[in-house]
């Protein structure tokens, strides 16, 4: 394990996906735009911290970047003092941030004219799964760079698998969250019902997780639905982030998203009345 790994980005997810890679034995450099954070990284870990995104990606082998949105992604890469800046010709970047496969496709291009693999890495599994090493990567880009970078990212994760070229790790991503948005709204009628009904919720949700109506999200979050508890998990504004990318790659795709559509205004709902943070099982509260 005598790669140099770079990692930008030290939030939620970034911070303990950097502390795994420094705990597999990376010489790990690290920066955060709040320098308070990557100093406190590096009091936990161990690592060195940078002054730029740029200082952080010289000489790496590997540059992990884990951000918030589209326009985060090209601050910290293709910026003035972004990765692409810093980066030695043959080494790999890595964007874990769920971005568009647009702003993925435009990174890997830039990338690629300086000699440099680019590789869109969005992840699911939440906060537990980044503390725990067990997140499951949906990557997009070549063959060759995934191979090489696999083991990195096998630090943090259970599952890394590259599904086409570049893009098709954030067109993956955009997936998963079509798929929850109406399930979590279905739950979320779910047990609106039984409580309405009279029935015992908690009793109704332990029974029929027995049977087809199973999911994640009904066994991770039917109870803290039904007990009204959002302060943890995956924030509202994320999620209306993700489905925003999803409508928009669907409007060019041709693909119909009605039920997608619909529940992306119940979270504007939820966000505008004070909600922006609590977790997307809080689609409940509208009911
Ligand atoms: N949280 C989850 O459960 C989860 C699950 C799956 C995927 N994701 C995705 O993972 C990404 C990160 O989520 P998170 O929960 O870790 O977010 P977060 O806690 O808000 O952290 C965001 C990180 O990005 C940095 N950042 C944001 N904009 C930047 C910019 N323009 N230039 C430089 N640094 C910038 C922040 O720096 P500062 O410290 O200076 O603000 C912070 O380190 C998002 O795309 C999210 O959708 C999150």
């Amino acid at each position: 394990m005598s790669a140099k790994v770079a990692f930008v980005g030290l939030g939620v997810m970034g911070f303990p996906m950097a502390g795994h890679l420094k705990a597999r034995g990376y010489e790990v450099t690290v920066y955060n735009r709040t320098g308070a954070k990557a100093d406190e990284w590096a009091k936990k870990h161990g690592g060195t911290t940078a002054p730029t995104p740029a200082a952080a990606a010289k000489d790496a082998d590997f540059v992990m970047t884990m951000v918030g949105n589209d326009d985060d992604v090209l601050a910290v890469t293709t910026a003035r003092d972004g990765v692409l800046a810093g980066m030695k010709k043959g080494a790999i970047l890595v964007d874990h941030t769920t971005a568009s496969a647009d702003v993925a496709r435009k990174v890997f291009a830039e990338a690629r004219s300086k000699g440099i693999d680019f590789i869109d890495a969005p992840v699911s599994g939440g906060q537990a799964g980044a503390e725990n090493g067990k997140l499951t990567v949906m990557c997009g880009g070549e063959a060759a760079p995934f191979e090489r970078a696999k083991p990195v990212m096998d630090s943090y994760a259970r599952a890394v698998t590259l599904l086409g070229p570049a893009g098709a790790g954030q067109l993956t991503k955009m997936v998963n969250q079509v798929c929850i948005a109406g399930l979590l709204q279905g739950l979320s009628e779910g047990i609106a019902f039984a409580e309405k009904a009279g029935l015992d919720p908690e009793l109704v949700l332990d029974v029929i997780s027995k049977g087809a109506a199973q999911s994640w999200q009904m066994e991770n979050r039917g109870k803290t639905m039904h007990a009204r508890k959002f302060d943890f998990g995956f924030a509202v504004d994320w999620m209306r982030k993700d489905l925003g990318i999803a409508m928009a790659e669907a409007k060019r795709n041709g693909a119909k998203l009605p039920v997608t559509e619909v529940v992306a205004r119940y979270y504007d709902e939820i966000s505008k009345s004070g909600g922006q943070r609590f977790d997307t099982s809080s689609l409940i509260t509208r009911l």
